[in-house]
């Protein structure tokens, strides 16, 4: 009998071979396609990264043209798909919105051509146009409104926020905005990557890859961290509770959202460059007491848990710059997904280009050769 090993979270368990983003944990370093991610944060808009992740260089400034041009011209949602978002209950969740809208995209482009670069374009186009404006138009639709159309006159993050407000918004916000989709936009093999690197292995279609990994990613321990971070704060609410509050919490075992990481053994590179994002909108557009809450959390944690490794991770400080951007606390992981819906495609095109099903196995521990019972005698 062939003896395996079991690593509960496959802890330290290659699934793949991957050419797409790199994490050193222990030096705080990440990298797309070897390009440290403070430089793409400081350079890039998140179209490029998301061309350089999908398509494994920097565009150049042709190709980036009309990539940029194709996302802009596919914004808009068949009203079949608009008409279906209308009967979901507003009090849904919008992760289980999106997890629904991006499958039932899978009804409409059912063909399954994986083997044809133009299919593989098309739908990368459609999943990274249309998706902003799914998680749109569910926000203003559980509020009674009608969605509102993409504009073709805004750039990528201008357009989201636009059709989330219906107002255009202010350039550095719309920057910070498109920034914080570079920094969500891919990390390496994390539990969404994972389901959908199982789905795409299936050879099923995109939409149904990208539903997957949606939905894998509404969990409190991954992409839903940055929600209950929010919450955390406003419970907290002063500074002179922090202490008290996180000693109550290591006291339960209680995890403190928004910190530690599998990989990452020193502050998130992400969580710092966030950190200075929410600087600068403090900074133009008013100061929030949840952000000096947020540092007196880092400092106690760090003398508390810093020797196990546990810093902020991404959620820590996305939740405050949503925050401050306007953005409803429950839109938080959505927008996770739509930046990290450029990995998830990265790593499906990966995947088909040297496919094999995942089929892993288990370590049985149940019972055997036990004689059925009769259920009167049960
Ligand atoms: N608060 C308090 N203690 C923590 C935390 C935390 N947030 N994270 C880890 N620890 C402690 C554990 O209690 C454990 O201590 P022990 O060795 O004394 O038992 C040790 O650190 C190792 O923790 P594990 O849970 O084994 O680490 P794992 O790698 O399985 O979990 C995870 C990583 C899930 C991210 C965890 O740190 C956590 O739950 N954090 C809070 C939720 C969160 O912020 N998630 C977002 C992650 S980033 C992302 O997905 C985008």
């Amino acid at each position: 009998m062939m003896v395996c090993e079991y690593k509960p979270g496959l802890e330290g368990i290659a699934a793949a071979q991957s050419s797409i983003s790199n994490v050193d944990g222990q030096k705080g370093i990440l990298e797309y396609r070897g390009i440290r991610i403070e430089e793409l944060a400081e350079k890039s808009t998140f179209l490029e990264t998301a061309y350089l992740l999908i398509w494994g260089q920097l565009p150049t400034s042709e190709e980036l043209k009309e990539f940029e041009h194709e996302v802009r011209h596919h914004r808009r949602i068949k009203y079949r798909i608009r008409d279906m978002m209308k009967c979901f209950p507003e009090s849904g969740h919008p992760m289980d919105a999106l997890q629904a809208s991006a499958a039932a995209l899978g009804l409409f482009y059912s063909r399954r051509d994986l083997h044809n670069p133009i299919y593989i374009r098309d739908a990368v186009v459609r999943l990274l146009a249309t998706i902003p404006t799914m998680v749109a138009a569910f926000q203003l639709m559980r509020k009674g409104n009608d969605p509102v159309r993409p504009r073709d006159d805004l750039d990528y993050s201008a357009n989201f926020l636009y059709m989330l407000s219906e107002k255009e918004p202010d350039p550095l916000a719309a920057r910070i905005f498109d920034v914080c989709l570079i920094l969500h936009a891919e990390h390496t093999m994390n539990a969404s990557t994972f389901s959908a690197r199982v789905t795409a292995s299936t050879l099923t279609d995109p939409y149904a890859v990208v539903a997957s990994a949606v939905g894998t990613l509404g969990g409190p321990l991954h992409g839903g961290a940055n929600e209950e971070v929010i919450q955390m704060l406003e419970e907290i609410g002063s500074i002179a509770n922090v202490r008290p509050y996180l000693e109550d919490c290591l006291e339960r075992k209680a995890k403190i959202m928004g910190f530690g990481h599998r990989v990452y053994k020193v502050k998130d590179p992400r969580a710092t460059i966030l950190q200075d994002l929410a600087q600068q909108l403090f900074a133009k557009f008013g100061s929030d007491k949840y952000y000096d809450i947020a540092v007196e959390m880092e400092r106690v944690v760090e003398e508390k848990l810093g020797h196990k490794g546990i810093y902020p991770n991404v959620d820590f400080y996305s939740g405050l710059v949503y925050a401050k951007l306007g953005i409803p606390t429950d839109l938080f992981t959505p927008i996770f997904a739509i930046a990290r819906v450029t990995g998830w495609l990265a790593h499906w095109k990966e995947q088909l280009a040297e496919n094999r099903i995942f089929r892993p196995t288990q370590v049985y521990n149940g019972l055997h050769e036990i004689a059925y019972t009769a259920i009167e005698e049960r």
